[in-house]
């Protein structure tokens, strides 16, 4: 029995507590949007006054040839202006894309019992979780989004643990994006004036989380948002978003990107993926390649879906500017950390833009 979505609890438990989601108030016919989820005027997005970013998917079949160059110059533009850019012959087959986008609506569309199970304190594996906007318990307003998220140990537990219904996609999705990945950071790593060895590159992308999200239709998508402003906290972030819209990014300084705070949309390229830089990137540049801010609005037409995979160095890892950037720089923009204390600060506070990186900023103030 759906509850009065009116009185705030009954709203919380039916939502968050039974692990209905979004998705459960939404099919139990919603008209307006629920007092929990109006966001304050400052946080809606302004569809009508976003750019579209007009830049042309990277193209990585020419990383190695003739053009490398030229094409490690964009990654790197990209990455050091705008924190974001779209990727095509990236490796990833385009069918398995598009059954990924078909299994995320089909997982969804489960009976909630069945995605329930999986909800953060009752889930019988840590390394997947259900469960429906960010922090639900520190949010003034809650995000419009439900999500499933699987961590990578190997392939033996995801195997074991992740839910059937989306365990083998995910985990081709995964082992056809890992190489890609890794030329990207090579790249990244090479304008730094660092000699990527592999290890290095196994240290920072040794943790690896693939989430499903899902935004249900909704019934005014001017009041809410699908995922308010964040930046990703890991390495790099690759992003299979569907074709309905919505991704925006913040500009973080004047650029040929565009203005200073501006937001410019990452329009949907069909059989391309984006590709975002996260903070662990930002921190080991020394600041000079961005991890962006980022939001996603909510329609009222599509559902819609995304799926990411995150990357991240292991929890024990002591996280720092890159030596060789430092003495360039002649300055430290951030301090010494061990990963798992910058994630147990990201992920115990609401989304808030860039706020999470003031954790590892020396002499923020
Ligand atoms: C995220 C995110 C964007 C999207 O999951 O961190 O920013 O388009 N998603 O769903
Ligand atoms: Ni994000």
């Amino acid at each position: 029995m759906a509850p009065s979505f009116d009185d705030g609890n009954s709203l919380f438990n039916f939502v968050v507590r039974d692990g209905n989601g979004v998705k459960g108030m939404v099919d139990s016919g919603l008209s307006t949007v629920p007092q929990a989820y109006m966001q304050p005027p400052i946080e809606r997005i302004d569809k009508d006054r976003a750019r579209k970013h007009g830049h042309p998917p990277i193209d990585l079949s020419k990383l190695g040839g003739p053009e490398h160059d030229e094409v490690a110059k964009q990654i790197v533009r990209a990455a050091e202006n705008l924190g974001f850019f779209q990727v095509v012959n990236h490796g990833v087959p385009v069918d398995l894309l598009e059954s990924l986008k078909d299994t995320a609506h089909d997982f969804f569309s489960l009976p909630a019992e069945k995605k329930a199970v999986y909800r953060d304190d009752v889930s019988p594996t840590p390394l997947v979780k259900y469960g429906t906007s960010f922090v639900p318990q520190k949010e003034k307003a809650l995000e419009w989004k439900d999500y499933i998220s699987m961590q990578y140990t190997n392939d033996a537990e995801a195997l074991q643990h992740w839910p059937e219904e989306i365990r083998d996609v995910s985990l081709e999705y995964l082992r056809t994006s890992m190489s890609m990945v890794r030329k990207l950071l090579q790249v990244l790593l090479e304008n730094l004036g660092v000699k990527p060895e592999d290890s290095m590159i196994d240290v920072l992308v040794d943790k690896k989380m693939v989430n499903m999200n899902y935004y249900p239709t909704c019934p005014n998508p001017d009041l809410t948002v699908g995922v308010g402003r964040h930046s990703d906290m890991g390495t790099l972030t690759i992003l299979l978003q569907d074709g309905i819209g919505g991704l925006y990014v913040k500009i973080e300084d004047d650029s040929e990107f565009g203005k200073k705070g501006e937001w410019v949309e990452i329009p949907p390229v069909p059989s391309a993926l984006v590709i975002n830089v996260g903070d662990m990137v930002q921190v080991l540049s020394n600041g000079k390649y961005k991890s962006a801010e980022h939001r996603v609005r909510t329609t009222s037409t599509k559902s819609r879906v995304s799926i990411p995979i995150f990357t991240m160095p292991n929890a024990t890892a002591k996280i720092a500017p890159l030596p060789e950037v430092v003495e360039k720089d002649g300055n430290t923009l951030y301090k010494e950390f061990v990963l798992v204390d910058y994630m147990k600060n990201f992920f115990s506070n609401a989304h808030d833009g860039k706020k999470s990186l003031d954790f590892a900023k020396i002499n923020s103030a």
